[in-house]
């Protein structure tokens, strides 16, 4: 015990040398410790014995003012924001809350599909914890099967009583059982309450294996394939909300140019036919183009090739959506760690994903010059953080631990994406369950929740929300030579007129005191939750699934002001009564 303490007093010492100014937030905490120091080295002057009681009560007296001391941090940053709740922007449209779930590593099976024969509680092989977990997110849609895979899929080898093995030469070369097809697919969709986002195969497939797949989904009338659909279970048309016309068609989706993808996309636009007659006139299925997929010229062009093409087009061929994908990766090949890091790491990522301003600022610009009334949406359909796979994992499964970090960079990519709400419509992060940036981490009969399935859940009050303009200067955080906006927010106005407030306080080391005026609402009450945890990699484990998860926050609402309390390294979500 006591060579502990005497540890720990040396480390108060050491810190004490160095100068405030020099020091992060936290740090200075310790050196004002130092009177301390200061009283025991008279402690010395005394008889040993004395001297020696005496020096252990001082060190644990100092010890646990120091704790105590460490817990509050530094004196918080004051912010000042303002509100017109009057002043109202787009909409936010819920799907820019959308999943994908691709056939990648375990993303797909034990993720989603376990077979109804597996000890796993499941509902027709479809695992109910998982089932449970994001019917409680409210995921819009699922972009299915791919990505990289999509365009290697054939849709038949999914369907009916026998399955064709095959393989999946993108994602490690394992075998691909095709049990997870169309049914069990549109089955979990109905077990989540979710919309379809099906990808089609423009790489390796045909116009015609397209356009029968959407007739086998979606034909009411009695055609050979609804016949067939309806013998395989299913007698009424399945709904397809979203087509995705190939994927990154300009790399793993075929290498091809932007003439070459146009010529092809006219055509699956003009034959990839849906059906359903509930998709005719209102909810008419979206068309969504393969786009950009980082900023650099070859980027722009395509872009500036698809967008060209849109403005001249004819009747039998049209878009609504242009796709792009942007990861936060820092470096190809991927080389952050997805846990076990500190806070330079923790400051480059987040440097790195606000890059998604810019690099959607720079499509729309694009977009607006042959789409001024914005009728083609951008859609952000894979986004996310992209790390090295952890160490003894399949690398073609792209596993990686999910941390509070991951939790704040979620919450700034949703906050861009609100920003341009009148312009992107839509977004997939990468991935729902197992790969990549997910919501869900399972191991056989485990099931955890990460840090940014509940991000997703604190925002679902944005899905369908109406923008509201925020204005606020928190100043900078910085670390090295990385330098950030100490604070960032978002608000909006659900249908019932309560507005919504995501805040996200970037710095790990202090927290922040909100101050926000608010015109155009007569606030009467504020409730929040507030998402941290002790360090900038915790994460939550199948033994520890609670590290971080939200907790409640206290807003006071006083003559026409908001006042809130933002933790270090933190997401707020707060609602505010009329
Ligand atoms: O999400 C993983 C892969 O990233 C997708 O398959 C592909 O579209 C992208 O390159």
């Amino acid at each position: 015990m006591v060579p502990e303490l005497e540890q720990e007093s040396q480390s108060i010492v050491e810190y004490s040398k160095l100068q405030p100014d020099t020091l992060p937030a936290r740090r200075v905490l310790f050196t004002q410790s130092s009177s301390f120091i200061h009283h025991s080295s008279v402690a010395f002057r005394l008889s040993s014995q004395r001297a020696s009681i005496l020096m252990r009560s001082l060190v644990v007296g100092c010890t646990l003012i120091v704790m105590a001391i460490t817990v509050p941090m530094a004196a918080a940053q004051k912010v000042d924001l303002s509100i017109d709740a009057s002043k109202t922007g787009a909409k936010i449209d819920r799907n820019v809350f959308g999943q994908f779930a691709e056939h990648l590593g375990h993303g797909v099976y034990e993720g989603i599909w376990v077979g109804p024969d597996s000890r796993i509680p499941n509902t027709r092989g479809i695992r109910n914890d998982v089932v449970g977990a994001l019917k409680a997110i409210k995921v819009p849609n699922v972009r299915w099967p791919g990505g990289c895979f999509a365009d290697e899929y054939h849709w038949r080898k999914g369907i009916g009583p026998q399955r064709s093995v095959t393989l999946n030469p993108n994602w490690g070369g394992v075998t691909e059982a095709n049990t997870f097809g169309t049914h069990e697919f549109m089955d979990f969709l109905d077990q989540i309450g979710a919309e379809a986002y099906v990808s089609v195969n423009v790489g390796s497939g045909t116009p015609q294996e397209a356009a029968e797949w959407l007739e086998y989904m979606t034909a009411a009338a009695p055609t050979t394939l609804a016949k067939e659909r309806a013998a395989n279970g299913h007698p009424a048309p399945y709904k397809v909300a979203l087509l995705g016309i190939g994927n990154e068609s300009w790399d793993c989706g075929g290498n091809m140019t932007p003439d070459y993808y146009l010529s092809q996309m006219k055509v699956y636009s003009r034959f990839v036919r849906n059906f359903n007659p509930e998709q005719q006139d209102k909810h008419q299925m979206l068309k969504i183009a393969v786009g950009p997929g980082g900023g650099e010229p070859r980027w722009t062009e395509w872009t500036e090739a698809v967008m060209k093409a849109y403005q001249q087009h004819t009747w039998s061929w049209d878009i609504n959506g242009l796709s792009m994908h942007n990861y936060t990766v820092g470096h190809w090949p991927p080389s952050y760690t997805s846990v076990g890091f500190g806070e330079t790491e923790y400051s480059q990522i987040l440097k790195f994903t606000l890059e998604m301003d810019g690099l959607i600022s720079k499509h729309s610009a694009i977009m607006d010059k042959y789409d001024p009334d914005k009728k083609v949406a951008l859609v952000v359909d894979e986004w996310g953080a992209w790390y090295a796979p952890l160490p003894g994992s399949n690398p073609g499964f792209l596993v990686q631990q999910n941390s509070l970090r991951d939790a704040i960079l979620a919450a700034l990519n949703l906050n861009i994406l609100a920003r341009h709400a009148d312009r992107v419509r839509g977004a997939n992060i990468a991935q729902m369950i197992n790969v990549l940036q997910a919501m869900i981490i399972t191991d056989k009969e485990k099931m955890v929740l990460t840090p940014t399935y509940y991000v997703f859940k604190m925002y679902i009050p944005f899905q369908g929300a109406t923008f509201v303009p925020v204005t606020f200067d928190g100043g900078w955080y910085t670390h090295g030579d990385v330098a950030l906006p100490r604070v960032d927010a978002i608000a909006a106005k659900d249908a019932n007129g309560k507005l919504w407030l995501g805040i996200t306080n970037l710095d790990p080391n202090q927290p922040v005191e909100i101050e926000a005026s608010l015109a155009g609402i007569t606030a009467k009450s504020a409730a929040g939750e507030t998402l941290t945890a002790p360090k900038v990699d915790s994460v939550n484990t199948f033994d520890t699934p609670n590290t971080v998860v939200p907790k409640p926050v206290s807003a006071r609402v006083q003559g026409g002001k908001l006042a809130l309390k933002l933790e270090p390294k933190s997401v707020t979500v707060v609602s505010v009564e009329p």
